[in-house]
């Protein structure tokens, strides 16, 4: 009995030694990660001060980006996941009011952080959306980073992001690409958007700045949004396949009041509050992109 005893002692001995060499390494990987500094070369875009766009970079960053989503309605910075397990992340300020990133950051430190997900000091920010944001026209940079400019202060002390244990494990093992900056090309060129209008081309670029790509999937077919929080609902199929239920009209109900044709309620993380506010021509020309998405079975992304 005692021998039993010792062996098992032994084997959960080791079993400890294991999982804290593992947890070490978990730690370590990830800590390097989390501190690498990242060097982006500044890329010159005008920044316009003209009201016209200014409004249009309200615009954007309100009902198509999506700033407000995670740096809060007044820009002013808000909390986007909470839970122990993944961590704390925070949209920063970005106004020039105390604990606000407005007043110190350079008009080529913005683009840097919007276009590569690359802060001021070098690291890699987590989960800003910039793999999407890559795609900004100059214009449309431009306008947004003038709208930011344009901001009453807001007064809100906001922390860096703090990582939980399945964060580390997802960035360690490389599970979840939660750094754009591992994923956008450096050199990604400023590309021209396609001229505005109820087209699929220009529904493309909405699609793609606007996030739907991001979270729907490269094929929009759905499933597990993989630089999300794991616990978030899986993103649904967008390709006809799955939208086989809607019209042009129904699809327009569903951004505007987060209601499916069945009468269903389309549920977190899908942000259409903010979609809502998309004019009518730009929910059509999302449309009338997504009929051109070649029809797919639900996720496989
Ligand atoms: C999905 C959430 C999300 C969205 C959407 C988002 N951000 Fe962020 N952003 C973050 C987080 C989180 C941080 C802080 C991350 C860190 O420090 O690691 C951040 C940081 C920043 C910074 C700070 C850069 C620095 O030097 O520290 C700027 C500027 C910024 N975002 C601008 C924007 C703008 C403009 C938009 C819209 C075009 C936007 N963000 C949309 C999550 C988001
Ligand atoms: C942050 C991630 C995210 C972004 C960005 C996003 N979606 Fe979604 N979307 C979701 C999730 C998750 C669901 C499923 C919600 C549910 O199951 O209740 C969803 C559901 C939907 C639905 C309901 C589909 C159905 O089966 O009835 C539509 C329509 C939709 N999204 C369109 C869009 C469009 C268009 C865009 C871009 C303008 C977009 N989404 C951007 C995450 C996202």
């Amino acid at each position: 009995m005692s021998k039993l005893l010792r062996r098992l002692t032994l084997v959960v001995g080791a079993i400890a030694v294991i999982i804290g060499v593992v947890a070490i390494g978990v730690y370590v990987l990830s800590e390097r990660a989390i501190r690498a500094s990242v060097t982006v070369a500044d890329e010159s875009v005008v920044i316009p001060t003209d009201s016209a766009s200014i409004a249009r970079g309200r615009h954007l960053a309100r009902a198509v980006t999506k700033c407000v989503d995670c740096h809060g309605h007044d820009l002013g910075g808000a909390t986007i996941v909470d839970a122990p397990p993944m961590g704390k992340f925070s949209g920063m300020n970005l106004t020039r009011g105390k604990g606000g990133l407005g007043a110190s950051l350079s008009d080529a430190e913005m683009v840097r952080a919007i276009r590569h997900g690359v802060a001021a000091d070098g690291h890699k920010l987590v989960i800003m959306p910039s793999v999407e944001y890559s795609s900004l026209s100059a214009e449309d940079l431009g306008a947004v980073i003038a709208y930011v400019r344009s901001l009453a202060p807001v007064d809100r002390e906001i922390a860096r992001p703090t990582f939980g244990p399945v964060a580390r494990v997802l960035i360690a093992t490389s599970a979840a690409p939660l750094f754009a900056a591992d994923v956008v090309g450096r050199a990604v060129p400023l590309a021209a958007a396609p001229p505005s209008g109820v087209t699929a081309a220009y529904g493309a670029y909405l699609a793609k700045i606007g996030g739907c790509v991001g979270c729907h999937g490269p094929t929009l077919s759905g499933g597990k949004i993989p630089q999300g929080d794991p616990s978030w609902l899986p993103a649904a199929n967008l390709t006809p396949t799955g939208l086989a239920g809607y019209t042009e009209e129904t699809f327009i109900t569903a951004l505007r009041t987060g209601v499916r044709p069945n009468g269903g309620a389309i549920n977190f993380p899908m942000p259409w509050k903010a979609a809502a506010e998309m004019t009518d021509d730009e929910m059509k020309a999302v449309w009338a992109y997504l009929k051109t998405v070649p029809p797919k079975a639900y996720g496989g992304r």
